[in-house]
């Protein structure tokens, strides 16, 4: 397998494939554009800042020098206010001409979760058109890239902020709930560093549009007549979709993007386990309670796998990038005595073990259909109790909730929307009978309103978790196309 050439790393947004997690404070500011030649001439002011993957000097864990990245997104309301020509509007994804709000009812987001109530992206929030993420190393570092980006936006007549976020990774990389997070990645074919053998690697064209995907071939991608591409900045379709070899590629080396945001609610997620724990003295068991939330979640605090280390934490592994996230379940277990057929982690991406699927490689290759990369952040740095206490079992008895907003930015990429991030939020996070349960839902994907339940494997008998509490609800949400940077080009140019 060829790697990606000069040209290509250049042409893709640097969010996709930089490892990213040496950056740790992040901006995300929501954009509406208020005229079409305003908003072609904010692209074109802004895409000196746009970061491309060929400013990482090597592969992604090795790019410490590039203390500060910036991503430029568009929503298909976005696409409309800049008329892009009306064939590649239809040509995108159906879910992402949708967009979230409209797919709302499939993902689950019932209830509290509705996006009535949601404080961006939802029918009472203003329309989303753009969004550009910041991503930098320190808060220094931060300042001085949105002081730049701030200034731009505001010298722009053509282009409004209307909602803005903010996101951090903690010191520890603990997530607020206190587990390790950003873990498990796919790798990217074609990166530098990464042979085609190496366990965990997926297709280019699962995450980035232009390349062949796990089933070999292109993922759709939205397309332009060459006629209205006169000053030629688009390249034309790649081989194979041969009935639109003749037309532009818009997507060719973008990518969709999925935006939540997701608070989580640490004193119900903790006052619950603690419950769940009680000795009959009335005294809480605490390492039980961090045992039965790790079941859930997938993992140990640490980041160790079940698989690894299956009776009790093990922080050497979870902090060991060689080891953590190198395990199967199939041949160990596939009964989920280790880690739980319902658990977050295994629910998203259950690897080599499928219900009713004896084919082990069949079954890897099928869970590798539907990977996202993520590249989510915590938001709200202040913790009820520090979050690095819950690998030590140290949890307050009682965890006093303080009303604050504290959760999850989370950002999935992938090439499509529904064959990635809505399959693994509706077929499995949110399927109540996923591997032929009768009433168990991931408990932190947010689509649990608090009526299922969660089984735990276990000898003698199997553990049942009643009605587990919606820990985590849904406040906002969109879908985005993140383009190249030859189309931002061709965005800027479409109204100059
Ligand atoms: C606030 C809500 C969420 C929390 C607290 C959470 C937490 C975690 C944690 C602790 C891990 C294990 C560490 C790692 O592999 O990085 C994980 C893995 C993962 N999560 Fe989430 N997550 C949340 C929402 C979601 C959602 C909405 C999705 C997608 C629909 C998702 C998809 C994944 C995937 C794909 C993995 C990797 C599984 C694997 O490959 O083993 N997560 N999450």
């Amino acid at each position: 397998m060829p790697l990606f050439t000069n040209e290509e790393l250049s042409d893709i947004q640097g969010l996709l494939l930089s490892e990213w997690a040496h950056l740790r404070r992040s901006r995300y500011l929501f954009l509406q554009f208020n005229d079409r030649e305003g908003a072609s001439a904010f692209i074109d002011s802004i895409m000196p800042f746009v970061t491309s993957a060929i400013q990482f000097p090597e592969r992604w864990d090795d790019d410490e020098d590039l203390d500060a990245i910036a991503t430029l997104m568009f929503t298909h309301a976005g696409f409309a206010k800049l008329a892009l020509p009306e064939e590649a509007m239809w040509s995108f994804a159906r879910e992402f001409i949708y967009g979230m709000v409209k797919r709302s009812p499939i993902l689950g987001d019932e209830g509290f979760n509705e996006p009535t109530n949601w404080v961006v992206g939802g029918p009472n929030n203003p329309e989303i058109h753009a969004l550009v993420t910041l991503d930098a190393s320190n808060d220094e570092r931060m300042a001085k890239l949105e002081s730049d980006v701030r200034a731009i936006i505001s010298s722009s007549t053509g282009v409004s902020i209307i909602h803005e976020e903010s996101g951090f990774r903690h010191a520890t990389d603990k997530e607020p709930f206190g587990w390790l997070d950003g873990i498990s990645q796919p790798r990217i074919q074609r990166m530098p560093g990464y042979p085609d053998n190496v366990n965990n690697v997926c297709a280019t064209g699962e995450f980035i549009l232009g390349y062949l995907n796990e089933s070999g071939i292109y993922p759709p991608s939205p397309f332009i007549e060459a006629t209205h591409d006169p000053k030629n900045l688009l390249p034309f379709n790649p081989e194979g979709t041969k009935e639109l070899s003749k037309k532009k590629d818009f997507g060719r080396n973008g990518t969709y993007v999925v935006y939540r945001k997701l608070y989580q609610d640490v004193a119900m997620f903790w006052n619950y386990f603690n419950q769940q724990a009680k000795r009959e003295d009335g005294t809480i068991d605490k390492e039980r309670a961090v045992f039965l939330a790790a079941k859930v979640i997938g993992r140990w605090p640490s980041g160790a796998p079940f698989a690894l280390s299956p009776e009790k934490d093990n922080p050497a592994i979870g902090q060991d990038p060689a080891q953590r996230d190198n395990f199967l379940y199939h041949d160990r277990d596939k009964d989920g005595y280790q880690t739980p057929l319902s658990s977050h982690t295994r629910r998203a991406n259950p690897r080599d073990a499928r219900f009713m699927e004896e084919d082990k490689n069949f079954a890897l290759g099928s869970s590798d259909k539907h990977r996202i990369i993520r590249r989510t952040v915590a938001y709200n740095q202040n913790d009820i109790f520090p979050r690095e206490h819950v690998e030590t079992c140290n949890i307050p008895d009682h965890v006093e909730d303080d009303g604050a907003d504290r959760g999850a930015q989370f950002f999935a990429l992938n090439a499509s929307i529904r064959a990635q991030f809505e399959f693994i939020q509706i077929d499995w996070s949110n399927n109540r009978h996923f591997q032929g349960f009768r009433n168990n839902q991931d408990a932190v994907g947010g689509g649990n309103l608090g009526d299922s339940d969660f089984e735990i494997p276990a000898k003698p008998a199997r553990i049942t978790l009643r009605k587990v509490p919606p820990f985590v609800k849904v406040r906002g949400g969109a879908y985005f196309f993140m383009p190249s940077l030859s189309s931002l080009r061709y965005l800027a140019a479409l109204n100059a």
